[in-house]
């Protein structure tokens, strides 16, 4: 074992090494907040406030005051890129809007139906993205999102929908009893066909949403340059994507061009968002303690809310934001070279094999679709080293990608429960056979490398709350890594607690954040628009 822990000790971190993160990561933080060169890009979501609790009504108000006591122009300015076209739309946050989350390798559409700035009805469809279309041609992908969100779109129909100003549909689609604009009231006899419902939705003859303008929150969840709530410019793809085509450009754009291109629906991208951004949205209607949004899934990154005087990039005028979300894209930390300090020999092959080597490599240390891959690389060199499996290899050991983050945890699941079945399980599935001393060998890889993660995610938290000066702060998570991997919470909770000593928090899982985000976002961008109309 002493052998196995000395080839893993650079994989543990010193508390020096620790102390000099949070070092590096402030200074890179205030760089990047500053428009100095830094790894982090610290964007501007231009979401300037979150939910107090009481519905996405309240969202934008304290910023509308700002909009407001500016000139039309300015406002206009602002809201550059968003064009007034909801004429009859009186109560944004209310009614039916879609959502799109693109990130990994299923993304979804979701049909969400607010009320009152809560989501009071959830359709979720998942469609499958092929490697050919994560890898290949960007508009081949867009159009792919476009005939998903048709598909989803024709699939859909207003039975039980709650439909504004308090029209329903009954499970028959008659207007049975219903009052109309105008003061008509329905016999039994009247259907919904070809009826002109207010707020501008339209039933069709099969009572489906195809007719409907929808407004669409769209969740990108790759680094990006927003100009505005609705202007992506794609920085690099992450993750399993790398479409070449798309690097720089407005991602809205495209997904609305391949939406008109098939001319089906009434769609229209109204806004585009972060994954943590929306989970941060969504955590705050849960808890308005929330300023932190945070992902831990296959990819890894957090924003946060930051005081608007400490932020120097603004695209548009400003209106007297007192605050704004900003999307750190944390996992480019350290790739100007300041973090190089922690990196081992383990971590270059995890990146050598990774899609897009000598990029987001912080992610790499943390984010799940790494993980379960440094575990197989430190595993195999032990191996190598004849410290393990009597030196006996197997393909799949030696296959990238064989050993999944999954594995880890369910791995690390044994060490909790003090047993030993499931690893031996795994390892017999990947060809290896093991005595006690190699199950416990594996077992304690995964715990150095999960602690690791852990540790660096506790590290940047720390140094949020400390920024932030709050009394007590809510830090809204999602993520299949967080969700699944029995030990980080545990470990995640002590480290920060040790690093922002005397700091109150809590983490709350915000399930669906980039769903239920998107919805919320998508309604808060119409509300602007209603109120740069009524003005
Ligand atoms: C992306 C981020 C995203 C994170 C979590 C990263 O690869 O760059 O934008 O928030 O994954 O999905």
């Amino acid at each position: 074992m002493f052998q196995v822990e000395n080839l893993l000790k650079d994989v543990q971190l010193t508390g020096d090494a620790v102390l000099k993160i949070q070092d590096v990561f402030l200074t890179e933080l205030e760089n990047g907040i500053h428009e100095k060169p830094s790894s982090l890009q610290m964007e501007n979501t231009y979401i300037p406030e979150l939910p107090d609790g009481t519905g996405a009504t309240n969202f934008c108000c304290g910023s509308l005051v700002g909009y407001l006591s500016g000139t039309i122009t300015s406002i206009r300015n602002w809201l550059r890129g968003i064009v007034v076209k909801y004429t009859s739309l009186g109560v944004p946050e209310e009614g039916l809007f879609l959502a799109l989350d693109l990130g990994g390798t299923n993304f979804r559409v979701i049909l969400l139906e607010l009320y009152q700035g809560s989501v009071v009805r959830e359709e979720v469809k998942h469609y499958h993205i092929r490697e050919e279309q994560r890898l290949g041609c960007g508009e081949k992908l867009f159009d792919f999102l476009a005939d998903s969100v048709s598909d989803f779109v024709r699939g859909q129909k207003l039975t039980g929908t709650r439909l504004p100003l308090g029209v329903y549909c009954s499970s028959e689609y008659k207007l049975i009893g219903t009052r109309l604009p105008l003061g008509v009231n329905c016999s039994s006899e009247y259907k919904l066909t070809g009826t002109r419902l207010p707020l501008g939705v339209y039933c069709s003859s099969e009572y489906k949403l195809t007719g409907t303008r929808l407004p669409l929150g769209f969740t990108f969840s790759f680094p990006m340059i927003q100009k505005a709530l609705n202007i992506g410019l794609l920085v690099t793809w992450t993750k399993s994507f790398n479409c070449p085509s798309v690097v720089g450009r407005d991602a809205v754009n495209m997904l609305q061009e391949a939406i008109n291109r098939r001319g089906d629906t009434h769609v229209e991208v109204v806004a585009i968002l972060n994954d943590t951004t929306g989970t941060l949205v969504q955590g705050a209607v849960l808890d308005p303690r929330t300023t932190i949004g945070l992902i831990l899934g296959t990819g890894s990154n957090a924003c946060y809310l930051e005081r608007a005087d400490r932020v120097q990039h603004w695209e548009q005028q400003r209106h007297g934001e007192k605050q704004v979300i900003i999307d750190i894209e944390w996992g480019a930390f350290g790739d100007n070279g300041t973090l190089d300090f922690i990196k081992t020999d383990f971590d270059r092959i995890v990146d050598k094999n990774s899609l897009i080597a000598n990029s987001f490599m912080f992610e790499k240390y943390i984010g799940g679709k790494y993980m379960g891959e440094i575990v197989r690389v430190i595993l195999a060199r032990l191996t190598k080293d004849c410290l393990l499996f009597g030196g006996e290899t197997s393909d799949t050991l030696l296959t990238s990608g064989a050993f999944t983050t999954s594995f880890v945890s369910i791995i690390e699941q044994d060490t909790i429960d003090d047993t030993s079945e499931n690893t031996v399980e795994i390892l017999r599935k990947l060809g290896l056979s093991c005595d006690e001393d190699d199950v416990a060998i594996v077992k304690y890889v995964c715990e150095v490398v999960s602690n690791r993660a852990a540790l660096l995610v506790s590290v940047c938290l720390s140094t949020l709350l400390s920024r932030q000066d709050r009394p007590d702060v809510t830090i809204a998570v999602d993520g299949s890594l967080y969700k699944y991997h029995p030990r980080l919470k545990g470990w995640m909770n002590k480290y920060i607690k040790l690093l922002a000593p005397g700091r109150k928090f809590q983490m709350l899982l915000a399930e669906d954040g980039s769903g239920k985000g998107a919805g919320l976002v998508a309604a808060i961008a119409l509300k602007l628009r209603k109120r740069l109309q009524d003005s």
